[in-house]
């Protein structure tokens, strides 16, 4: 019997949906079709980003799906995430404000801190110039402060490891409720979902199919979908690579957010609620050759970097 795995409970009680779709490198201009056709097909669940800077096409199709009844702004779990520019505690209600503002919301369900790493306030992109000493505790100090004033319903991060995930642990009054990094199955993570289910911390996935063909310089473009394993499981159970790596991840115990601007593909993607890898064929996934992708160049710098290496960046977790 399938277990549909339609959301994870977060530690504030909140029930997040586990299938987002992800909004990154989905352009002005096509955005807009893509949330209203996700969540006209059943998404309930949108990840965002202010550094994504499509955020204000996206507010006008919630607006109007909101305004036309298609669904309610209390069915939906909407994600943003804080840019590096904005880590000052002073700057961070003013990011906040300013993300609302174009998503023309009123409080978001989840804020994560999109990286570890500070960057110049007013810079733009991922120049070494940008990057400054970064302090996690202050900005995580505001984060709380964005949470107690009730704009954001719950407070993450992103793309931090182990080790800063527990430096957050052990100075926050509010606990993050959620890690968001690259996650699918040729970067399976297990040591990081151990260690964030030990401290109640969910995982949630994002490049969660491999980041295909993408056009960014610092992702290296996976091969995830056309993996043997991957299309081993899909042939046997009649899906496509797509759906295998998607429920494979809810049955790892992970949100997923995948992205998509097509319309099949968006339908297709949130296909895996009604089906099951078995575990016979679960367990295959552990002999996938593990690789990070997504390495996190433009946020190190051998002199002008808080974090002067790669290592130093993911503490060692590559
Ligand atoms: P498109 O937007 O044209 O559908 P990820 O979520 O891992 O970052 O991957 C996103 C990439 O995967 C996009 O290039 C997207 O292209 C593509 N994609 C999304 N869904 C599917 C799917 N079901 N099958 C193949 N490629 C997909």
């Amino acid at each position: 019997m399938a277990k549909a795995i339609t959301f994870f409970e977060l530690n504030t009680g909140a029930k997040m949906p586990s299938v987002g779709l992800g909004t990154w490198q989905a352009d002005p201009g096509v955005v807009a079709h893509a949330v209203t056709t996700a969540i006209k097909v059943g998404y309930r669940h949108i990840d965002c980003a202010q550094a994504y800077y499509n955020q204000v096409e996206i507010g006008s199709a919630l607006k109007k799906l909101f305004d036309e009844g298609v669904v309610k702004r209390e069915d939906l779990w909407i994600t943003s995430k804080l840019w590096c520019a904005d880590h000052a505690p002073e700057d961070l209600p003013i990011a906040l404000d300013k993300t609302l503002r174009e998503l023309q919301l009123e409080y978001l369900d989840l804020y994560l801190i999109h990286w570890p790493v500070r960057m110049k306030k007013g810079s733009v992109g991922l120049k070494p110039e940008n990057l400054t000493e970064t302090d996690i505790g202050s900005t995580w100090r505001a984060m709380e402060a964005a949470y107690d004033a009730g704009k954001v319903r719950a407070i993450g991060v992103s793309n931090f490891s182990r080790k800063k995930m527990n430096d957050v642990l052990q100075i926050a009054r509010v606990p993050p409720a959620v890690n968001q990094v690259e996650c699918h199955p040729v970067w399976q993570q297990p040591q990081l979902h151990q260690f964030c289910a030990s401290h109640g911390v969910h995982v949630s996935g994002y490049s969660p199919l491999g980041s295909p063909g993408t056009a960014s310089t610092y992702v290296k473009s996976g091969d995830v979908l056309k993996h043997p394993v991957i299309n081993m499981v899909a042939e046997k159970l009649g899906k496509t690579p797509a759906q295998v790596a998607l429920r494979w991840g809810l049955q790892a115990g992970h949100s997923v957010l995948p992205k998509s601007t097509s319309e099949t593909r968006i339908k297709e993607n949130l296909d895996v609620f009604d089906w099951f890898i078995p575990e016979d064929l679960m367990a295959k996934f552990s002999e996938i050759k593990q690789e990070r992708l997504v390495k996190g160049t433009g946020f190190f710098h051998e002199t002008l970097g808080f974090y002067k290496t790669v290592e130093d960046l993911w503490d060692g977790e590559l």
